[in-house]
């Protein structure tokens, strides 16, 4: 059973349908999951923690200062050792605190001590599910990747959705479980002399949604990320590169033993022949720089294939289709995303993304969305490539 064993914490707060989270916690228990329960003052007053503590079998945090003895951490620390966090029902209070990081009781301390993935149910007044306070603090905390599953009148979803979605994030979560991943993101910078450099626009963001969302399916990731102004990702090893030489070679140290290498890197076609290790001076009213081409690191890891699912990126500005299926014979693909990079909301520095998949046999078309989302679909089209090809 895919609940078993699994380590749920179940932040509860003032909704009048606090009593809900009883069925589901019963329900949790029932699937063989391990249980932690915390409580708002509110959600006391609506409810008794000692019920829930006897349908959770573990003692219920109600309080940060616990003087109890009865938990081995602070309470709220304790409560984000999870592998995911349910927020049912969500308040717009709570929701307001989470977007901003006030920690002033147990359930919204708790969150932000937080790793694990949060899966939120709001349940409120349509009115103020509907202020542009709670909505923009629902976008901010679904950008930071929860998962808000609500009706579009704030009311709680029913028992049956909110058991399907926490089933979904368990799937998904085990999609790639066994799984090494190298993922490679960013530009690369090819240098001239030891200030100046060629290199190709690449924010990185979408390389690196992808890292997040293939660790989030269970996999052991590398992230191995040419020079970009974004932060490590949390639990995910990070390999530093700058040039298309070095990224190649962090690549090979880790192609081995994996699995899947997902190319989302814009990397420089072109090298300049020779780079000098000191400032060139400028003297000279024009230069001539004489270029190379750089190793084609996908087309080499595809002549060495093995077993493994190749994936890469294509930034076309016409014929996507066409330049994709040859990318994919060429380089000995199982998949490719193209998107058109002289379209709106498409391709570099922006956070949205428009993508062809291209596989042998199929062409899938996704419209705009983030790069989050992106990345998901490319995490279920790849876990389906690795499903139909273990059948
Ligand atoms: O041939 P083209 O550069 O358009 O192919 C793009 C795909 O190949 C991307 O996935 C990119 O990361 C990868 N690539 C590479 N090495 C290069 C150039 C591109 O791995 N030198």
């Amino acid at each position: 059973m895919i609940l078993e064993g699994k380590k749920i914490t179940v932040g509860i707060t003032g909704g009048f349908t606090a009593y809900k989270a009883a069925d589901i916690i019963g329900w949790l228990k029932s699937a063989g999951a391990q249980v932690q329960v915390a409580m708002t003052a509110s959600a006391c007053q609506l409810m008794s923690p000692l019920m829930l503590q006897v349908l959770s079998g573990n003692p219920v945090a109600t309080e940060v200062m616990d003087s109890s003895g009865r938990w081995k951490a602070s309470p709220h620390i304790a409560l984000a050792e999870c592998d995911l966090y349910i927020l049912l029902p969500a308040t717009a209070n709570i929701l307001a605190k989470a977007a901003h990081g006030i920690a002033d009781e147990i359930v919204s301390a708790s969150l932000v001590a937080n790793h694990a993935p949060v899966l939120c149910f709001p349940s409120m007044n349509v009115h103020m599910y509907e202020n542009p306070a709670t909505q923009s603090n629902l976008q901010l905390l679904q950008q930071r990747g929860w998962t808000v599953v609500a009706q579009s009148s704030g009311r709680l979803v029913d028992d049956a959705q909110i058991e399907t979605a926490i089933m979904e994030f368990f799937r998904r979560s085990q999609r790639l479980e066994g799984k090494k991943v190298i993922v490679s993101a960013g530009p690369t910078y090819e240098f001239i002399d030891s200030v100046s450099f060629v290199g190709t626009r690449g924010s990185g963001k979408m390389g690196y949604a992808v890292a997040e969302a293939a660790a989030a399916a269970g996999a052991e990731v590398v992230l191995v990320a040419g020079p970009v102004a974004l932060g490590d990702p949390h639990g995910i090893r990070v390999k530093h590169v700058v040039s298309a030489a070095e990224m190649e070679a962090a690549i090979a140290e880790e192609y081995g033993d994996a699995d899947i290498v997902i190319m989302a890197a814009a990397v420089a076609d072109y090298r300049p022949q020779q780079a000098v290790d000191h400032k060139l001076k400028k003297g000279l009213a024009q230069r001539q720089l004489d270029m190379v081409l750089t190793p084609d690191i996908l087309a080499g890891l595809g002549r060495q294939k093995g077993g493994r699912l190749l994936v890469g990126f294509a930034a076309e500005t016409d014929n996507l289709e066409q330049y994709a299926k040859g990318k994919l014979a060429e380089k000995n693909l199982d998949l490719v995303l193209a998107n058109n990079v002289s379209q709106e909301g498409a391709g570099f520095d922006v956070d949205t993304n428009i993508l062809t998949a291209v596989t042998a046999d199929n062409i899938e078309y996704f419209p705009k969305m983030s790069k989050k989302a992106a990345a998901e679909q490319i995490i279920a089209l790849v876990a389906e490539l690795l499903d139909q090809r273990d059948k």
